[in-house]
């Protein structure tokens, strides 16, 4: 029999918070282009850890934000994220039939559905965070983050890396900054994006929550990385072997797989320890880190 925890307790409704707060946000199904909103609702609804809204209610909570602000919040980036995943497996990217255990939306629609879906989720992102009812001079603050984690000096630009580093042997530095770039930077505007919704925290505790946020989102991508190594695509939901397959330079390839689990578990550790000072309050962002690096898929 397995003990469920306070803490699954907690993820499970917050999945089911932000999978409510998604399906209301995106485009109706039946709303004209149909085809376009049919598919934006397959790529983002029904599929996903929904890690990023996760890390943005729990560090919400930190600074006693309200539920329908970081609801909010917490569906932007994830539309954001989903965007980005819909692009990553075109086949000018990656070129890959399956995510979150169903065919990619260019593989059950077609590739211009699919750019379009990822244009028009990213759009709605913003637009989504636009409506915060919190204060506007907080709101414009939070759209810059949230552009910035997304573009060409965060996610755009590590993927921008990561397809011209096909075949090459990066330097760990290289590898470091490539995903920092490509995953870290959205994970990290999830954390601050959460934090924002609530009183502003000081200069001390931005610091902190930017040391857990960096750790945790490179951990983020090192695992992935491992687990596109060693675990099977019905447990991924998406096709494990590739990063070998497709010649990337990877934590696995660099450092091998013992170092790169070893890496994964210190983040983990830098990570809780810098939000050692929130105390019992980020109880949910500490049990997140150890999540993010436990996981099977
Ligand atoms: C996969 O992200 C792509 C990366 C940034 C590593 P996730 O592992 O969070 O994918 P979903 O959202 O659970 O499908
Ligand atoms: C993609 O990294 C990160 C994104 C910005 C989408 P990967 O290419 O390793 O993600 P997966 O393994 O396909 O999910
Ligand atoms: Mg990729
Ligand atoms: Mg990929
Ligand atoms: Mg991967």
């Amino acid at each position: 029999m397995t003990v469920r925890s306070a803490f699954d307790d907690w993820m499970q409704a917050a999945q089911a918070a932000t999978e409510t707060a998604l399906a209301q946000f995106l485009p109706a199904p039946g709303d004209t282009p149909q085809r376009l909103h049919a598919a934006m609702r397959y790529a983002v609804l029904d599929g996903g850890k929904r890690m990023r809204p996760l890390l943005v209610q729990a560090a919400g909570e930190l600074f006693d934000a309200d539920i329908a602000s970081t609801l909010r919040a917490a569906a932007a980036v994830e539309m954001m994220h989903a965007y980005s995943l819909v692009h990553d497996d075109m086949p000018c990217m990656d070129d890959d039939a399956l995510r979150r255990g169903k065919p990619t939306v260019h593989v059950q629609y077609d590739e211009a559905t699919a750019l379009l879906v990822g244009d028009a989720l990213q759009a709605r992102a913003f637009g989504v965070l636009a409506g915060l009812p919190i204060d506007p001079a907080r709101v414009v603050a939070m759209i810059a983050l949230l552009a910035q984690a997304s573009g060409s000096d965060g996610m755009c630009g590590g993927q921008a890396i990561d397809l011209g580093s096909v075949g090459m042997r990066l330097s760990l530095a290289e590898l470091e900054q490539m995903h920092h770039l490509k995953t870290g930077a959205l994970l990290r505007a999830s954390v601050l994006l959460g934090a924002w919704c609530g009183t502003a925290p000081t200069e001390q505790q931005a610091q902190a929550l930017n040391t857990y946020a960096a750790a945790i989102g490179l951990a983020f991508q090192v695992v992935d990385d491992v687990l596109d190594a060693t675990a099977d695509s019905a447990t991924l939901g998406k096709t494990a072997g590739k990063d070998a397959a497709d010649n990337k330079p990877t934590y696995v390839s660099i450092l091998g797989l013992d170092e790169s689990r070893a890496l994964a578990e210190k983040l983990c550790s830098d990570a809780q320890r810098a939000i050692l000072p929130f105390g019992d309050k980020a109880r949910h962002l500490r049990a997140l880190a150890a999540l993010i690096v436990q996981r099977k898929a």
